[in-house]
């Protein structure tokens, strides 16, 4: 066991995953959460296009949200328009609110995003959808694609416990998955065994089948013009993943 299951976030999850142990037998907290409907907390960073697809349909899978960005009238509205299960409010606010923080914001966003919540994310589990390009994102942008996306976003979110995931597939397509359950498989990369499972949970959720494609060193293939970008059954995941290196 990590330290980090002794933040609140943690305790919760692990009632929930001992309930469902004692529920149903074995299973994950990933097939807990989906067979069980287990009902999370998800704060955003980041309200624009994926953001803000996410959170819409993640509310719509009868979690709560609440929507972040530098627009708070935006995001307030944004709420306004989902109704029950959602709400607005600054960065810092989503970050304490959320079991689950997802941040979509520009890479070059990034460094700032990660002053912005500092401690806040120490042991909080990420769902990381954001990608670097060396012409929209700068400097940032260049190293980060040297580096690789996971690693890269782990020194820029420290303490964070990382998944990368929707990050290769277009936001508009983001909130149909669940129309066709279990087809659509999205790769996801990470270094935390629950932040993992967790993750995975809310990505059944809304409709695609999670494949771990490797640790956060692996994030790097995650972004669009890689093999595993665009939408994907899981077996040609596991395919495209086991001649990635
Ligand atoms: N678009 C896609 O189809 C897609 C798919 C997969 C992954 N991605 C990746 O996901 C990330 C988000 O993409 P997107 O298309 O959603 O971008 P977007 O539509 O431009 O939205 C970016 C969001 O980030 C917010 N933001 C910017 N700087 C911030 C800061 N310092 N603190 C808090 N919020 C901040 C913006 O707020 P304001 O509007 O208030 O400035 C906006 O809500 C990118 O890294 C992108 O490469 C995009």
């Amino acid at each position: 066991m990590t330290t980090h299951r002794k933040t609140p976030l943690n305790r919760r999850v692990f009632i929930k995953a001992a309930a469902a142990t004692l529920v149903l037998g074995n299973l994950p907290f990933a097939a807990y959460a989906a067979s069980a409907g287990a009902k999370m907390k998800i704060g955003l960073v980041g309200s624009g296009r994926v953001g803000s697809a996410l959170g819409t349909t993640w509310a719509k899978a009868g979690h709560t949200v609440m929507f972040s960005s530098l627009d708070l009238e935006h995001d307030k509205q944004l709420a306004a328009s989902i109704g029950h299960g959602a709400r607005a409010g600054t960065s810092r606010e989503a970050a304490a609110f959320g079991d689950v923080l997802v941040i979509s914001v520009p890479y070059f966003a990034l460094p700032q995003v990660g002053k912005d919540l500092g401690a806040l994310l120490k042991g909080k589990i990420v769902i990381d959808t954001c990608n670097p390009f060396e012409q929209r994102d700068g400097e940032v942008g260049v190293w980060a694609r040297k580096k690789g996306a996971g690693l890269a976003s782990q020194e820029l979110l420290p303490g964070a416990r990382i998944v990368r995931a929707f990050n290769a597939i277009g936001s508009a397509r983001m909130g149909t998955a669940y129309q066709n359950p279990g087809k659509v498989g999205m790769p996801i990369a990470g270094d935390d065994k629950q932040a993992i499972e967790i993750a995975s949970g809310l990505i059944r959720d809304i409709g695609y089948e999670p494949v771990l494609v490797g640790g956060l060193v692996m994030g790097r293939h995650l972004q669009p013009r890689e093999p595993l970008a665009g939408e994907h059954t899981p077996d040609e995941i596991r395919k495209i993943a086991a001649t990635l290196k």
